[in-house]
This record gives C-alpha cells, structure tokens and sequence, in this order.
C-alpha cells in the first residue's frame, strides 16, 4: 500500500507539536506497518514538499499498490493537479488529517481531493493513520 505525504508533513515531531503531536514520519510508517502487516502488505512511504512529485508517486505506484493512505498537507486546498492524479488512482484510498482542520482557520475548512476519498480521518492525531490503515484492510480485500 501506499502511504502518500505532502508538504511539511517531514517535519513531524518538531513542526507545531501541540498541534500536530510528537510522533515523526517514522513512527507513523512504523505503525501504518504495524496494521497492514496481518494481511502481508508491504508500506510504500513516499512524502514529497513538491506537488509534482506527489503526482508522479501516484502514477509510479498506480498498478503496483492496493491502496493508499494520503495527507496532502495544505495542498487539501488547491492542489489541482494531486486531485486530477487521485481521480485516475482506481483503487480505494484515504485522506487523513493530523489536526481537526474544520476547527482551524477559514483557510484549511475546504478539500479539493475530499470528494473522490474512500473516507476522510481528520482530527485523531498520528491515530488517524493506523484508523485509515484498518479501514484500507476492509476496503481492500
Ligand atoms: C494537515 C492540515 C493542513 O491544513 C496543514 O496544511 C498540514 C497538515 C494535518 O495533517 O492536520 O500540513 O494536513
């Protein structure tokens, strides 16, 4: 499966840990493993700060993946290009959001990928990978 991660999203652990918490990437991919595992999924964990890269990792791993996991960080509000490569990613994924992005400013309470997820996690902290890795095992059987 692919674990997919957007701008910004490398620095978990130091970036505003009151808001984001204390756990880094590679807790998070440590325990998206952790879940997966059962099933024999191997994580394919790709963060990217560019929006193009994000775009050819979905194209990369298109065929190659059962599924994916995807915070897109800021890019949630105009990354036109990351939505146009999810809509051709024809197997289920998730969105998750670290924070409670509809509790935050104006700016954060609109996503242009929200609409074709499978499900949306928002506002369980790095717990919301581990819940989108579980939902993943129902939706990818
Ligand atoms: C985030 C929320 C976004 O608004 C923000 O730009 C991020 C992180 C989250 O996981 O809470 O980079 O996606």
């Amino acid at each position: 499966m692919l674990l997919l991660n957007g701008p910004n999203l490398g620095a978990l652990g130091h970036r505003e840990p009151e808001i984001y918490g204390t756990d880094t990437l590679a807790d998070i991919e440590k325990a998206v493993a952790e879940e997966v595992g059962s099933r024999g999924w191997e994580v394919v964990s790709v963060q990217r700060d560019g929006e193009g890269d994000l775009v050819g990792a979905i194209h990369q791993y298109r065929d190659s993946t059962v599924g994916a996991i995807v915070n897109p960080g800021a890019l949630m509000i105009a990354g036109w290009s990351l939505r146009d490569a999810l809509a051709s990613y024809a197997k289920p994924w998730i969105e998750v959001h670290l924070s409670n992005v509809w509790a935050r400013e104006r700016f954060r309470h609109e996503s242009v990928i929200a609409p074709l997820a499978s499900g949306v996690v928002v506002g369980l902290g790095a717990y919301g990978y581990r819940l989108a890795a579980r939902a993943l095992l129902h939706l990818a059987a």
